[in-house]
Parts: C-alpha cells; sequence; structure tokens
C-alpha cells in the first residue's frame, strides 16, 4: 500500500513536470500583453504612489507632442519601433520585448505617472534603461512629458 502511495506521487510528478514542460499553444506573439518565447516575461516595476498622481502638463499640446516626436525617434524608435509596435532595429536581439505602445487599448491602461515612472527610473535589468535627470540621456521633466504626449496622441487606438 505504502509503495504505490510512492508511486503515484512520483507518477504524477512526472506527469506535471512534462505538461508544465510542453510549450503553450496558441500564444500569439503578435500581441503585446502576451510575451514570444524569445522574450522574457515583462518586468515592468510598479511605480510608487506620488508617480501616479502625476498628471501631463502638455496632454495634447501640439508644440509638445512635435518635440516629442523628434526625443523619440532619437532615443526610443531602435527598440520599441516607429510605430511604437516594439519592433524596433534592436528589438530581435534582447532579452526583454520592448513594449509596443500600439496595441489596441495598451496605452489606456498605463498612467501618465507609471509611464512617467519607467522613462525616469527604467526597469531596472531590463534593456529599458533610466533616461532621467543625471543619466547620460539626461530628459528633464518636461522632456518625459513631450514623449508621453507623443505616446498619446500617436499611439493611442
Ligand atoms: C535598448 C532598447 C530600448 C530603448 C532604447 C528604449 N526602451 Fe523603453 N523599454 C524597453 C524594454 C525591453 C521595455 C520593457 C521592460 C520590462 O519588461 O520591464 C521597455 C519599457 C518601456 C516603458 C514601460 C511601458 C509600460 O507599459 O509601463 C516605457 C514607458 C518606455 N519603455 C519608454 C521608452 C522611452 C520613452 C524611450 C526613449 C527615451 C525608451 N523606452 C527607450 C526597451 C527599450
Amino acid at each position: 500500500m505504502k509503495t504505490n502511495l510512492l508511486l503515484h506521487i512520483i507518477l504524477s510528478t512526472f506527469v506535471l513536470f512534462f505538461v508544465n514542460c510542453k510549450p503553450a499553444e496558441n500564444t500569439d506573439s503578435s500581441k503585446t500583453g502576451s510575451q514570444s518565447a524569445k522574450y522574457k516575461p515583462a518586468k515592468l516595476p510598479e511605480a510608487p504612489s506620488e508617480y501616479q498622481k502625476k498628471k501631463n502638463p502638455f496632454e495634447g499640446n501640439e508644440q509638445a507632442i512635435a518635440k516629442g516626436k523628434i526625443t523619440f525617434e532619437k532615443k526610443c524608435k531602435k527598440c520599441h519601433g516607429e510605430k511604437g509596435d516594439g519592433k524596433g532595429e534592436k528589438a530581435d536581439v534582447l532579452g526583454y520585448k520592448p513594449i509596443a505602445f500600439s496595441e489596441p487599448g495598451y496605452l489606456k491602461t498605463r498612467s501618465d505617472g507609471q509611464l512617467f515612472f519607467i522613462i525616469e527610473n527604467g526597469s531596472p535589468d531590463t534593456d529599458m534603461d533610466a533616461y532621467g535627470k543625471g543619466t547620460s540621456t539626461n530628459l528633464d521633466e518636461e522632456k518625459i512629458w513631450e514623449i508621453i504626449s507623443y505616446f498619446r496622441k500617436e499611439f493611442t487606438k
């Protein structure tokens, strides 16, 4: 009886192990939410509450949007892609998938403060560097809001 139980436990462990190892089917890597096998799951640290309250002072401001576009194309496009689809020229060699902002509905799920926090501080241990003040790119608050204004205009569907 005891041996039977032990055998049962060993067998079910094996079965579970193989079930878990089976590559997930129906993973559509073209979607932002689902990660394709070549990328690690997104880290996206959550912004502290003082960031969540931040509001973009330039939302919808055409001049800010135009400036944000310039910064995006210089500093961000190579990973996030010109259309914000996460398919920039460098995207393929990265361990983490550059977020596809243009995925329908995606940006609506991300607050201004959350986007601001990650642009300023990066996502540690991923390819998303910090771009805020004191970094080599040294984007000040205004520049970060300009980029977010551009995202909201261009990549929100
Ligand atoms: C070297 C490639 C690379 C570059 C260049 C890059 N990013 Fe990213 N970015 C990533 C990756 C990878 C992630 C996902 C990180 C994770 O999984 O936590 C990311 C995540 C983000 C996020 C978080 C999105 C969310 O839903 O919270 C924002 C915002 C962002 N990037 C904006 C920018 C901006 C703005 C620039 C230019 C100033 C930029 N990125 C440049 C690779 C890059």
